[in-house]
């Protein structure tokens, strides 16, 4: 007998596998998903490549399939695939939905390929329609603990040594269709520990993508400061207002999306600082907020020479003496041990 873990794994393969098939083979599958696909500029062999899905737009049609293929619904309900819910009548048997009905999938994948959870996108444009639905927290999906891209991207991560961070899941494809390899997405959320020492596998050099809506971008300078922290080298790059990596790729060639990169990368402690310094200008109080807030980026950095040559171009940046960044940085280093 499978253990628990192994038999949600199972029925995650075989929702795979049905909402491909689902996708390329049912009517609605490719008149509403495939054309859908198509539309964002996916080739037919990156939809396969990423075993993209579609859930037909029906209360059950998938947990049915799952229940006469033998499936046991204490799985599909783990796997948060099938939603349960308690009949009106306590006399009737409880009611079964799939929880993805009506949309597009994308198979969230392990380091070694094993299929985890997955993130279902709506096709409608409602507003009060969530876009994106993920699996639910479960024994086989940590949220936390993935980075989807990861089982198509690692090969070439350890191969060209650095590893592309950007936030979505289209980004990834895009991209990977494009010819750039070494990316995976966060999933929109703040990146933990974890996932940045599963890229820490095969590289210790991250590039961040940033959608071009500066409203993520400020959130996100927190979350840098973990990659830091876990000995990582990071580079930022942002893209023009209302782009974001999937469209960028998509209206360019490989080799314009590589120079683009090349040319809008920046190391991450000088962005901070022109970002924070610009910010702040002629007021002195947010300028020695800013200050702080930059050593305490600084300060993150195990590698101790790393941190003397940042303090040095950081002071140079900010016109202020290394004296009083270094005074800064040793203060805060002193607190954290
Ligand atoms: N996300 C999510 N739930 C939402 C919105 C976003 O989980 N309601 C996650 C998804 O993983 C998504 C990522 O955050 O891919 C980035 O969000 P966003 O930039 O809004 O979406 P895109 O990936 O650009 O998706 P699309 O191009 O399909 O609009
Ligand atoms: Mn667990
Ligand atoms: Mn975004
Ligand atoms: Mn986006
Ligand atoms: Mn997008």
């Amino acid at each position: 007998q499978a253990s628990e873990r192994e038999s949600m794994l199972l029925v995650s393969e075989f929702a795979r596998d049905f909402f491909q098939e689902c996708l390329w083979e049912s009517e609605s599958g490719k008149a509403i998903g495939l054309t859908y696909f198509k539309e964002r500029g996916f080739s037919e062999d990156t939809i396969r490549e990423f075993g993209l899905g579609y859930n037909p737009d029906q209360w059950s049609a998938f947990t049915d399939a799952a229940l006469e293929k033998g499936y046991q619904l204490e799985f599909l309900e783990k796997t948060g695939l099938t939603i349960v819910k308690p009949a009106a009548d306590p006399a009737q048997p409880p009611r079964k939905f799939d929880r993805f009905k009506g949309r597009v999938l994308f198979p969230i994948q392990s380091m070694s390929g094993r299929v985890l959870g997955f993130g279902g996108r709506t096709l409608s444009s409602e507003k009060k329609v969530a876009k994106y639905l993920n699996s639910p927290e479960s024994e086989i999906y940590h949220k936390s603990k993935v980075l989807y891209g990861i089982y198509h991207a690692k090969k070439a991560i350890a191969r060209e040594d650095v590893c592309y961070l950007v936030e979505g899941y289209t980004d990834v494809i895009q991209l990977y269709q494009s010819g750039i390899e070494n990316v995976v997405a966060s999933s929109g959320t703040a990146l933990t520990p974890e996932q940045i020492r599963l890229i820490r596998r095969l590289t210790v050099n991250v590039v961040v993508l940033f959608d071009g809506d500066a409203a993520g971008l400020r959130a996100s300078l927190r979350g840098i400061d973990l990659i830091l922290e876990e000995g990582l080298n990071v580079r930022v790059c942002t893209f023009p207002a209302g782009e974001d990596p999937d469209s960028f790729a998509r209206s360019h060639s490989r080799d314009a999306i590589e120079a683009y990169l090349k040319e809008n990368s920046r190391d991450f402690i000088q962005f901070k600082t022109a970002l924070l310094t610009e910010e702040a200008a002629n007021d002195p109080i947010r300028r020695a907020e800013t200050i702080r807030d930059i050593v305490s980026s600084i300060a993150r950095i195990p590698d101790r020479i790393k941190r003397e040559v940042y303090v040095q171009e950081c002071a140079s940046l900010m016109g202020i003496s290394e004296e009083v960044l270094f005074n800064t940085l040793a203060q805060m280093t002193r607190k954290a041990q």
